[in-house]
């Protein structure tokens, strides 16, 4: 009895004099966050920033989060009708502010000698660059056996070399002013690599690591490098994965239909960027635990992985 009643006060001990400062710390700390989340993100008024991808998905989403805090969005993309929709949209929205009129530019990643041209335009139009989102990719949905060596090339042309190609482009000019920004919207598949992924996971590994690189040397010139990887996020990204042929699959997957909108994702991603984070994963809890078990236990991430191979059709 005695042993009873010491327990439940003991619980109401710590309930009282640790649960209860830690959820005020807790709250506090959330509440501090979002106010200098805001204050920051009102530095991005007026700034110039180029999101590559804009015609759909996460890089639409992220043009809108953009432009709702009063940024001079560059959009980017190959179809232009698509880009002239979102510019549309973009442009219809109620905003307490003046907001500079969106640039709509085509841009093909994959015609990797085009970027000097596509940079000059920004600068022609918008003086310079403040922030370079790498954000247009394409995926992968077959096996290797099955994959010809052309869809290599052209998923690493696309997610890859486009991106560094442009980076490389817009570099000058930060370094001349000792200010910008260069975002990469890589995946989880930049951490780990899953069955009938391997031409997209490759791709993803190969952006991170020229990310890092990218952070060292950057950061005498005064320039941020964020790399953000995202988990299933429900965009149309499935349905233009690209097959072992490279046709499009064409398939909503469960899992990216199951995903974060893409309006939640680019809000979440504009505050990594305003904050400057180096990187950050943002995703469901199982990619996060695969890219534990991947680090830490890596023979057991195999072993699930194989039965994946087998079991999984996607
Ligand atoms: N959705 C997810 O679950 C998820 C998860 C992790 C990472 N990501 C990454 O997020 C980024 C955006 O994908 P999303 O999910 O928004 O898919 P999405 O809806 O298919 O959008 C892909 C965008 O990339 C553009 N793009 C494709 N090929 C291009 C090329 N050759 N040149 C220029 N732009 C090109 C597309 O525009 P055009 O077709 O008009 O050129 C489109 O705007 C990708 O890098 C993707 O890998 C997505
Ligand atoms: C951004 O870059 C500057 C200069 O390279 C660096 O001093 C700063 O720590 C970086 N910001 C963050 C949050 O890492
Ligand atoms: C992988 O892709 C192949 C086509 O290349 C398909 O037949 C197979 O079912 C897919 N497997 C998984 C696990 O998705």
């Amino acid at each position: 009895m005695n042993l009873y009643y010491s327990n439940i006060n003991s619980i109401v001990w710590y309930l009282k004099y640790v649960g209860l400062p830690l959820t005020l710390c807790f709250s506090i700390h959330c509440l501090i966050s979002r106010v200098s989340n805001k204050k920051r993100r009102s530095a991005l008024q007026k700034k110039v920033v180029v999101i590559t991808g804009a015609s759909s998905g996460i890089g639409e989403a992220l043009a809108h989060s953009f432009y709702a805090q009063g940024s001079t969005v560059v959009l980017a993309a190959r179809r232009r009708t698509e880009l002239d929709r979102v510019k549309k949209e973009l442009m219809s929205r109620k905003m307490p502010i003046q907001v500079p009129e969106p640039v709509v530019l085509e841009l093909d990643l994959s015609n990797l000698d085009s970027m000097d041209s596509f940079v000059k335009k920004i600068y022609d139009s918008c003086g310079h660059i403040d922030i370079l989102i790498n954000n247009g990719g394409v995926s992968h949905r077959a096996s290797i056996l099955n994959t010809e060596i052309k869809v290599y090339k052209q998923i690493m042309d696309v997610n890859y070399f486009g991106s560094v190609a442009l980076t490389k482009a817009a570099l000058p000019k930060m370094v001349e002013r000792k200010s910008g920004h260069i975002v990469f919207i890589s995946s989880v598949q930049g951490l780990i690599a899953i069955p009938n992924r391997s031409a997209y996971a490759a791709s993803k590994h190969a952006i991170q690591a020229f990310g890092d690189s990218l952070r060292a040397e950057m950061h005498q010139h005064n320039i941020n490098v964020t790399v953000i990887s995202p988990g299933y996020v429900k965009t149309a990204v499935s349905l233009n994965a690209l097959t072992g042929s490279g046709s499009f699959h064409g398939v909503m997957d469960s899992e990216t239909a199951a995903g974060f909108t893409s309006e939640y994702a680019a809000e979440k991603f504009l505050d990594m960027i305003v904050n400057k984070e180096n990187e950050r994963v943002l995703s469901q809890l199982m990619p996060h635990i695969a890219i534990y078990l991947r680090q830490c236990f890596p023979s057991l991430y195999f072993q699930i992985m194989a039965k994946r191979a087998t079991s999984k059709t996607n």
